[in-house]
């Protein structure tokens, strides 16, 4: 595991398109595993601005897979995790709708939805990079404090503290849905590269406890320590309660300029 302390968002997003527009130059038909929330937003805004600036490459071959979805939102609805991923990201970047996949909170399919979603993935040869998120709470994509550490794709049910942190998409607690579809730690296991980004204060024990702590289900995100191929960038917030961050700051400092991430 390669944990990259840096000095801002910028800087991170910098790193972190860095590494998405590596995958993608590589091979054209990469399959991007992409996170929703505000924590990869200055990425996605950097990705757009490279691209726009027509320094980036093309995406046009590119398929992506959303980590999660709500279940009980109209379809369409403008939180659902499809048609954020949309407006924030692969819209903008030329990736039709069609090649975007999230898992199908259809009502009348959620018992079948896990299964199908695992199916797209691997007929596709599975995800190269996935970027993550980690919740206050140390869950990862929506695996709750207590998902199992080889969980597949399947409904959850939201902790109250998820609820309370997603509020702020919402005009309401109430309005924000009790139960998700999210890939699980199993299956997120098995993408390629796993490229975790944490920032701010509200993340610094989460952080800690994933990176340092012991590999648990009650912190799910700990599960990255059990993936031979991890990149975690850090805001100096996010940070700062790792008791190793000065060996981090050193092994990033002396980082050979051929290792690439
Ligand atoms: P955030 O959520 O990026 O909005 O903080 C991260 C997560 O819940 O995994």
């Amino acid at each position: 595991m390669e944990v990259v302390p840096l000095g801002s968002d910028s800087e991170i997003a910098a790193v972190a398109a860095g590494i998405i527009e590596a995958v993608v130059r590589h091979r054209p038909a990469a399959v991007l595993g992409l996170a929703t929330g505000s924590t990869p937003l200055p990425t996605y805004r950097e990705l757009l601005s490279r691209h726009k600036a027509a320094v980036g490459p093309s995406y046009a071959a590119v398929t992506c897979f959303n980590l999660d979805e709500y279940v009980g939102l109209a379809a369409g609805h403008e939180q659902s995790y499809l048609a954020t991923i949309a407006r924030e990201l692969t819209d903008a970047l030329g990736i039709s709708r069609d090649r975007v996949n999230g898992p199908d909170p259809s009502s009348d399919g959620l018992e079948t939805a896990g299964e199908r979603y695992e199916a797209l993935i691997a007929a596709v040869g599975g995800i190269d990079v996935q970027l993550l998120g980690i919740g206050s709470d140390g869950h990862l994509a929506f695996n709750e404090p207590g998902s199992s550490l080889a969980s597949r794709t399947r409904v959850k049910t939201l902790t109250a503290q998820t609820r309370k942190d997603n509020a702020r998409f919402f005009s309401s607690l109430d309005e924000v849905p009790t139960h998700v579809l999210t890939q699980g730690l199993g299956t997120i296991l098995e993408a390629r590269h796993l490229v975790l980004i944490a920032t701010g204060e509200s993340k610094a024990n989460a952080t800690a406890a994933a990176v340092e702590g012991p590999v648990s289900a009650s912190c799910p995100a700990s599960v990255v320590q059990l993936h031979p191929h991890v990149t975690v960038l850090l805001d100096p917030a996010a940070a700062s309660r790792l008791d190793r961050l000065a060996y981090y700051r050193e092994v990033y400092t002396a980082k050979p300029a051929w290792q690439g991430f």
